[in-house]
Parts: C-alpha cells; structure tokens; sequence
C-alpha cells in the first residue's frame, strides 16, 4: 500500500522503460528466428518476464547482460517441448501470442496464468486456431486458460475477426507462419501493428492492406522457410509515459520533457484526446527508429475541457483510457467515452475498476455498457483505491492522487511490476 497527497510543480525531464509490446515480440520472434537477436531497452517488467521464461522453458537460450538481452533463436522449427507448463503469469499478450507459436508445433505444451489471466477470455483464439486446424482447448472447458495445445496440422484461413485485437491478429499471424497457403486477418479498425512491422524486419513475408470505403485492415501472411535475428532498440512505451503526460497536464505548474516515446500512429491516440481536450503538448525531435516513429514529448499543466472520445480512435488508446478518465475527473464539462466495451476483458473490467474508484474520489461519473461518462471540475478527495492487482489502475489513480486534497491510499501498489516497476522511481527525476 502507498499514501499519497497532492504536490505542485512536476518539472524535468525522464526516460520511459521499453515498450511492452514490442519487448514481448523481440522475445518471440527472437526465439523462432535463426541466430542472434540482440535488444536494447527491453522492458524488464513481469509481463514481458514471463515471455522471457516461456521460450527458455522451451529450450531457448536467452542471456541478459548489462546493455541488452541476447535471444539465441534455432529457427522457426527449434523449439524444444516444455518440460514444465508454461507460467503466462498476468499477461494476455504472451498467452494469446504464444499460442498461435505453439499450435504450429509438433509437441504438446500446456499454458496457465494467475487468477486474473486464467478468467480472461480465449474463445477469441480458440476458434479461428482450431478453424486453421490447430488442437487447442481449455482444461476447463470455460474457454479460458489454463489452455493445451497438442500437435495438428495448420492450413491458412481469411478470418474475420469481431474485435479489433492485436493479439487476436498476431496469433493468427504466427501461427500463419506455419500454416499451409496463407492466412490472412481482417478487423473492423486497425489494432497496433507492431507485429506486422516487426516481422517485416525479421524476414516473414507479409502484406497488409486496408479498404478504402471504411476502416478495416487486413494483413496477410504467407509461411516462410526461415526467420532472422535482428538488433532492436525498444522505444519508451507511450502507454507508460500516458501518466506523465496526463500528471504534467493536470498538476499546477509543472512541465516535464519525456524522451525516447513510440509515436506509432496505432498507439498515440492518447496524444489527439490530450490536444482534443486542451492539452498544452509538443512533439519534439520526431524521428524513426527501427521502422518506429519516435519522439520526445514535452507536456506543460494545461486548463483541460471535456470531450467525446469513440470510434476506431479506441483500439490506438485502449490501455490509456483509465488515465485519460482521470484527466476527464479534472477537466471541465463532460467527457463520454464510447466503443470501448473491450476495457471489460483486460487485466480488470477496467469500466467497473475506474467508475468505482473514481467515484471513491467523489467524481460524478456514470458506467456504460461500453465506457464511461464523467463529468470533471469538482476537487478530487482523497480514497482508498482498490486496484484488484490491475497495474494500471494503480498508476492512473497514483497520478489522480496527487490532485486530491487530503491522502490517497493505493492498495497493492506492487502491481506496476507488471509493466512499469520503476513507475514510483521516476517521479523523484521529476521534484
Ligand atoms: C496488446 C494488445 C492490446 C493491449 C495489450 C497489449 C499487444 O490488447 O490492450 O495491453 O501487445 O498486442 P488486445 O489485443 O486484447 O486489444
């Protein structure tokens, strides 16, 4: 548990950790290419850890030295069977990605994950995995993990998919590598595609495409004979530096430059809601980085106005929509967020984990089948705030505590070891 109280004047500059996202695929594309990928700025957050733990429980040798983590890959067809089940622990990326991987294997593996995981839905991988032939199912037959994949012969499928999921797609993806023809994933607005820029680079043969009447994207994929060891630098996580955008918009007084940020459009939807809502912010030094747009980004404490946030703008900020909820707890008016039924499946059902702790703090805001409405302005008062272990839930309720007038209590704090262990640390950079 942390206390926390109101403060003014952030101001300096700080460095994100890594990108989750792409650490976790440096990882696995890594394991399954040949020779060596060598990565800098890797996220050493328990998400992207327990990637790390499942391809070595698979025979993959991967060293961490002081500057980078080396993944000795044995191609596309080295993996060796498990000896263990494979620990997933909180992430849904490294479940849902691993099992298009391992359905394209000629061994049995199973995958478990902690109670929060093993309650997360599936179903949204099983079926289109098991329409391209692959033997997938759910120890419990709830069409969750605990999941066991057993050997089966892959054939490439078009599939449609509902939700606009990036690790629906990438699975797909993956397991397309061993498919038979190709196999291709249309979805109904485009979903981060850093595994379509990232296999790019590693040799995978694919191409995407997107319908010029609407929004839906469709990537293809065609198998490969053999993928190729890259060297990557990570970029700062734009998920990650969301708290202190949104902490250098909202606490008097403050400006603070963050450096090294992914700017990929299918990520920075956050930025358009910040500028949208008032937010004084400036892209400084924008450049590209192994296929990545990057810049640094520089925040000044801005009067924020309410707004409506919806449509396909929802799968580029989905993880930052608690954050932003805090932000629309300060600004003035009301802000609705729509079409984002999806906050209900991750790490919490974050429409009921941000209604109820910002209603702890004396916000007026209502929950919808599909977001949020919350009407800001009125002074945040100090809670407790019940995480339920949803990592950022305790950072955007950190950054919404130092507004509040009298003491905030997070509870399990620890739980940013998921994605940002160093989050606490960074604000002293900041005094
Ligand atoms: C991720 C995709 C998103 C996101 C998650 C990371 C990824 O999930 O919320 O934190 O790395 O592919 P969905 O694919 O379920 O939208």
């Amino acid at each position: 548990m942390l206390e926390l109280t109101a403060i003014t004047g952030l101001k300096g500059r700080i460095t994100i950790p890594g990108d989750k996202s792409i650490s976790h695929r440096c990882i696995m594309f890594g394991s399954i290419a040949k020779g060596l990928t060598e990565i800098h700025h890797f996220l050493q957050g328990a998400d992207c850890r327990a990637t790390m733990n499942c391809f070595r429980n698979l025979g993959i040798e991967i060293e961490e030295t002081e500057s980078a983590i080396l993944v000795h890959g044995n191609g596309l067809h080295g993996l060796k069977a498990p000896k263990t089940i494979l620990d997933v622990g909180n992430s849904g990326t490294t479940t849902r990605l691993i099992s298009g991987i391992l359905a394209g294997q000629s061994f049995e593996s199973q995958l478990s994950g902690d109670e929060s995981l093993n309650s997360r839905p599936m179903k949204r991988i099983m079926e289109p995995l098991t329409q391209m032939g692959a033997h997938i199912t759910s120890l419990y037959r709830n069409h969750c993990a605990p999941l066991s994949i057993t050997p089966g012969h892959l054939h490439g499928i078009h599939y449609n998919s509902p939700v606009a999921s990036a690790q629906v797609k990438s699975c797909l993806l993956l397991a397309g590598l061993y498919a038979d023809g190709e196999t291709s994933v249309t979805e109904p607005s485009l979903s981060r595609n850093h595994t379509e820029l990232m296999l790019r680079e590693f040799g995978a043969n694919l191409h995407s495409t997107y319908a010029l009447d609407s929004t839906q994207a469709t990537v293809t994929i065609h198998p490969s004979e053999e993928l190729f060891g890259q060297k990557i630098t990570v970029p700062g996580d734009i998920s990650s530096a969301a708290y202190f955008i949104a902490a250098g918009l909202i606490v008097p007084d403050s400006e603070i430059l963050i450096q090294n940020v992914g700017i990929n459009p299918t990520r920075s939807g956050i930025l358009k809601v910040c500028e949208d809502m008032g937010g004084d912010i400036t892209l400084v030094h924008q450049r590209m980085e192994g296929g990545e747009p990057i810049a640094d980004i520089l925040v000044r404490t801005s009067q924020l106005h309410g707004i409506t946030i919806e449509g396909d703008i929802i799968p580029t900020l989905i993880d930052e929509i608690p954050v932003i909820a805090v932000m629309a707890a300060v600004a003035e008016g009301t802000t609705i967020i729509k079409d984002a039924a999806e906050l209900k499946v991750k790490e919490t059902d974050r429409i009921e984990t941000v209604t109820d702790n910002l209603k702890a703090m004396g916000c007026n805001v209502t929950p919808t089948e599909d977001g949020m409405i919350i009407t800001g302005g009125n002074p945040l008062q100090g809670a407790n705030i019940h995480t339920l272990l949803d990592h950022r839930i305790a950072m955007a309720f950190s950054i919404a505590a130092l507004v509040a007038e009298g003491t905030t209590k997070i509870l399990d704090n620890q739980c940013v070891d998921v994605s940002y262990p160093d989050f606490y640390d960074t604000f002293e950079n900041l005094l």
